[in-house]
């Protein structure tokens, strides 16, 4: 472990650590633009420069291309050190258009505030600034090239780190390029990592353009809903609208990045139409009328059919909150059956496959990333969880083989197609990594991960598909299909479910409750509007047993831009916006076990949940393995 100072304070850090990040260990930022954590260096914009007092080294030098080493004497605020990079910066202003009024950078630029922090104010250079066209990435990235000060974070990103091969840097003098061969959509499915990696406003998000400033934004930490794999992110959002979701650091996780898939949906969150007011028999009401109905309703039901006639439904979906308390709804009228999956076969392998991971072989994407074999099993990767593909990339980046067993279409990576598992050489790796997807677990991938040591990971179907497992072991759950055969199941209540059986007529679906509108949502004779995950607290375990924690971001509600085309709240005075009576669906199961004569709930984590209670949503967080 290197030992040295920089402005007068010792730091020891580990080896091959440069002077850049052992500055910023101690809270010393030094500009910097084409430097990333994630990239490492690349010495493109000389803006980083340091004096060298004394040591192995001497003299101005780029702290982000040192290796940090035993007895250097570093300075950031040395005279020379700053004239340096107050010119550097004046050079990469000399053809930025100055635009930072109407960028969507402005406020969130590393370039903006590097500039000042660099000690450049005044503009010196007169003369006629180079222009570029712009062109047309496809309707997610805007494209601003005159904006660019050439540190290559872009192409490095996209091409070596992400695989890209649509996108690079092209040249002629004093002419460099960042872009297509021509215009079209970028092909990447990582290509918004361009608008977070961009220190300026070259890459900005097209579908939140011109919409608010850094300073206007509701942000909070969050969690990924699209796949299983709990990407960390920050949902950002105005009036009451998720404007966008940008990456957010988790080195366990998914590092810096998330792919496209977990970047720009967010139809489902602002749709206008999504439920948004209670319904009984299809006419809108106020929350007591419909949960008065929904008692009376249940009596009858109850009365008529005996509880175990009656199951309850959970998803993979929704939060350790929801169905937590789903559980407890099941316990306090000691229903027929509690129901987390679906099918049956997705239920068992869901199963087999968490039982199967314990502290020491559950794999992280940190694992994949740093595991020098990597096998994969059944899974299309990239269709599927595609961060895990790029987790994969990494690996085999640093060298690691890469083996397949069954299909995989992924170009991210080169591979060994072989036809069973007995075929990779698994014994001569130290830190192997089986990937499967859920559809391919069986006893021969586990025990064959178990005899070698390796480490397992299997992708799920859902954010909170792990949590579920695990509930449907506590709780002795059955897969809905199941229960419907069983010939005893005559109703239910369902809370976020997404239901892939066809469900017999004869079955009554007393009410049902989601943020989405689903097909059971039709059918349901009740329906409680539930808010969106951006739109309250939650939990949910991802593939690898880790549980965290998202926080809400933004207050329920109409989208303001919806509301009236001439673009102005409407003037009601009302406790509530309009469209923002809905409530977390955990919420919506306490005031249902209300009704039904239970004691008020506060808090939805109860016996050996109540450890997530305190689980912080910035940390990295908790294994429940
Ligand atoms: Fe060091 Fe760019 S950050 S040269």
């Amino acid at each position: 472990m290197p030992k040295l100072i920089i402005d007068n304070i010792p730091v020891e850090v580990p080896e091959g650590t440069n002077v850049l990040e052992a500055a910023r260990s101690i809270g010393i930022v030094i500009p910097h633009f084409c430097w990333h954590p994630a990239l490492g260096r690349a010495g493109a914009c000389r803006a980083c420069a340091v004096k060298m007092l004394d040591g192995p080294v001497k003299g101005l030098q780029m702290s982000c291309m040192l290796p940090a080493q035993d007895g250097m004497v570093v300075s950031t605020t040395d005279a020379e050190a700053m004239a340096m990079r107050r010119s550097v910066i004046e050079w990469l202003m000399i053809n930025h258009p100055h635009d930072c009024p109407v960028c969507d950078e402005g406020g969130e630029c590393q370039l903006q505030d590097f500039t000042i922090a660099g000690g450049h104010g005044i503009r010196r250079y007169d003369g006629r600034k180079r222009t570029y066209n712009n062109q047309y990435l496809g309707e997610f990235i805007a494209h601003e090239m005159n904006r660019c000060i050439q540190c290559y974070r872009c192409v490095r990103f996209y091409q070596e780190y992400a695989g890209g091969t649509d996108f690079g840097v092209m040249g002629r003098a004093a002419m460099v390029y960042f872009g297509r061969q021509s215009d079209g959509p970028l092909e990447s499915p990582f290509s918004g990592n361009l608008v977070d990696i961009c220190p300026t406003g070259v890459f900005t998000d097209k579908t939140a353009r011109f919409r608010a400033r850094y300073w206007d934004y509701d942000m909070a930490p969050s969690i990924c809903p699209h796949c299983s794999l709990g990407c960390n992110i920050t949902p950002v959002a105005r009036y009451r609208e998720l404007l966008k979701v940008v990456a957010r650091r988790n080195d366990r996780v998914n590092g810096w990045f998330i792919c496209d898939r977990g970047r720009f949906p967010k139809a489902n969150v602002n749709a206008l139409d999504r439920p948004r007011q209670p319904l009984v028999d299809g006419k809108a009401t106020s929350w007591d009328e419909a949960l008065d109905a929904l008692r009376e309703r249940l009596n009858g039901f109850l009365e008529l059919n005996g509880t175990q006639s009656l199951a309850i439904i959970g998803s993979p979906r929704m939060s350790m909150e929801g169905n937590t308390m789903a559980a407890r709804l099941h316990k306090l009228l000691d229903t027929g059956k509690i129901c987390y999956f679906s099918d049956s076969v997705h239920a068992g392998q869901t199963l087999e496959a968490v039982a199967s991971l314990t502290p020491d072989n559950a794999a992280s994407q940190e694992d994949v990333r740093q595991a020098d074999l990597v096998a994969i099993v059944g899974s299309d990767l990239l269709a599927e969880a595609p961060m895990m593909a790029l987790a994969v990339r990494q690996a085999w980046r640093n060298g690691a083989p890469v083996y397949v067993v069954g299909e995989e279409t992924s170009t991210l990576f080169e591979y060994v197609a072989v036809a069973s598992l007995s075929d990779i050489p698994l014994a001569e790796a130290k830190h192997p990594v089986l990937i499967c997807g859920t559809n391919h677990v069986g006893s021969d991938i586990i025990d064959t991960a178990a005899r070698n040591k390796a480490k397992l990971s299997f992708i799920l179907d859902g954010p909170n598909a792990f949590g579920c497992a695990l509930l449907s072991q506590e709780y002795g759950a059955t897969p809905l299909s199941e229960a419907v055969a069983s010939g005893k199941i005559k109703g239910l209540i369902s809370f976020e479910s997404d239901l892939t059986l066809e469900l017999p007529a004869g079955i009554r679906v007393l009410a049902a409750a989601d943020c989405r509108k689903t097909p059971l949502l039709s059918r349901a004779e009740i329906v409680l509007p539930s808010s969106a995950w951006v739109e309250m607290d939650g939990t949910f375990i991802n593939n690898e047993g880790r549980a965290q924690r998202f926080k809400q971001v933004m207050e329920p509600g109409l989208p303001i831009k919806g509301l009236d085309p001439a673009g102005h709240p409407p003037r009601l005075h009302r406790n509530t916006p309009p469209g923002g009576e809905v409530l977390p669906t955990w919420r919506i199961i306490a005031k249902i076990t209300e009704r039904l004569g239970s004691e008020w709930i506060e808090d939805p984590l109860s016996d050996q949940w109540e450890r997530l209670r305190e689980l912080d949503a910035e940390g990295e967080g908790i294994s429940v393995v």
